[in-house]
């Protein structure tokens, strides 16, 4: 069984030496173990051309992006060739390191499960045996651990955003540590319990992938969503009955208080099925880009006459010209 660890952190500082620390765990669990640290590499943002998602669903190939001369297919390979992942970031703005992010939107959602299951199923019902399809290793059962490092407690959409990272694959988060006030180089080597908790962690992923994932306890700080763990939960009002949104699942609920004041997301059974963690609220979300947004409008052959407008109106301040496909060496700007 093969354990990658990714750090989105400096090299060698804390966000790394807790995802290392975690997989000396999982190698002592008896995983084979790989470590990345997503700085070294060079990762174009996803410019929402849409093409992985025709190339998957309509052109019935494996998902490609048309992206090229960057490292995107490094980590793609490792991370469709691991058996379960143990991702770390530093907390930056709040939320997960930019890099991991242009990582996730390079990867959602032509690399969905769901998708890739109904992009496999098409291929199937047409007897489609030619080209690459959507890469198998995809449809593996798989586990997640999440770990997320800040310099204080502005941690809000951390642990939320990095959630979105396993959805898309399907991974079942087995665990997720959120560690506050580690802001100098390596201090977390000061803190035996946080060393000690992301080692359990590592042991963990392994022993619950060998368990079996259906079977997988949830280790982590339990959260308020009952599907995900989340504790990020949105108020929408107006979304009757339910005003109540996950922010990682999207499952719908409401919130009510105790007598002591402690705040709890109820969501009914019948509701969960929509929880886009699961497989079946995966493919209402297809079914709801098929049927709203995907779906022209009448007259939508006059599109182009109808954006002229703001096609012609201002000219796009332009960058300096630079060399597109050209990486920047550390300390360098391009
Ligand atoms: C650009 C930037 C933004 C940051 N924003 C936050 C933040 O919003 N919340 C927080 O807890 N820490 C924040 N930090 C502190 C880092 O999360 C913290 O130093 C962490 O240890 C970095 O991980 P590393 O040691 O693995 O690089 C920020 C650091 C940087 C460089």
């Amino acid at each position: 069984m093969k354990v990658l660890g990714i750090s989105c952190g400096r090299r060698m500082s804390n966000t790394e030496i807790m995802v290392k620390e975690a997989l000396m765990g999982a190698e002592e669990a008896g995983a084979e173990v790989q470590f990345l640290r997503l700085q070294d590499y060079y990762i174009k943002p996803c410019t929402g051309c849409n093409s992985c998602v025709v190339d998957l669903m309509e052109k019935h190939g494996g998902g490609a992006c048309v992206l090229k001369n960057d490292d995107f297919p490094v980590i793609d390979e490792l991370i469709m060739d691991c058996d379960a992942l143990i991702l770390g970031s530093p907390i930056y703005e709040k939320s997960p390191s930019g890099q991991l992010k242009s990582l996730q939107d390079r990867m959602g959602p032509s690399h969905d499960v769901g998708f890739r299951m109904i992009a496999q199923k098409i291929r199937e019902e047409k007897g489609i045996t030619t080209g690459k399809g959507p890469d198998p290793r995809s449809f593996k059962p798989r586990t997640a651990s999440l770990i997320a490092v800040g310099g204080s407690e502005w941690d809000t959409l951390a642990l939320p955003t990095m959630g979105m990272f396993a959805l898309t694959h399907q991974m079942t988060v087995v665990d997720q540590i959120l560690i506050n006030w580690i802001g100098l180089p390596k201090v977390v080597t000061f803190h035996e319990d946080k060393l000690a908790r992301a080692h359990r962690s590592g042991k963990h992923v392994v022993e619950s992938y060998n368990k079996g994932v259906d079977n997988a306890e949830y280790i982590g700080e339990e959260g308020l969503c009952p599907m995900c763990h989340c504790k990020l939960i949105e108020i929408r009002n107006g979304h009757d009955p339910y005003p109540a949104v996950c922010g990682v699942c999207g499952v719908r609920g409401t919130l009510t208080t105790d007598a002591d004041g402690k705040v709890f997301f109820n969501v009914k059974e019948e509701d969960r099925v929509h929880s886009h963690l699961l497989l079946s609220g995966k493919f209402e979300h297809l079914q709801e880009l098929a049927d709203v947004s995907l779906k022209p409008p009448v007259g939508y052959e006059t599109v182009n006459d109808r954006a002229k407008k703001y096609r012609d109106y201002l000219t796009p301040i332009k960058p300096p010209a630079r060399d597109k496909g050209e990486k920047a060496e550390e300390g360098e700007e391009l």
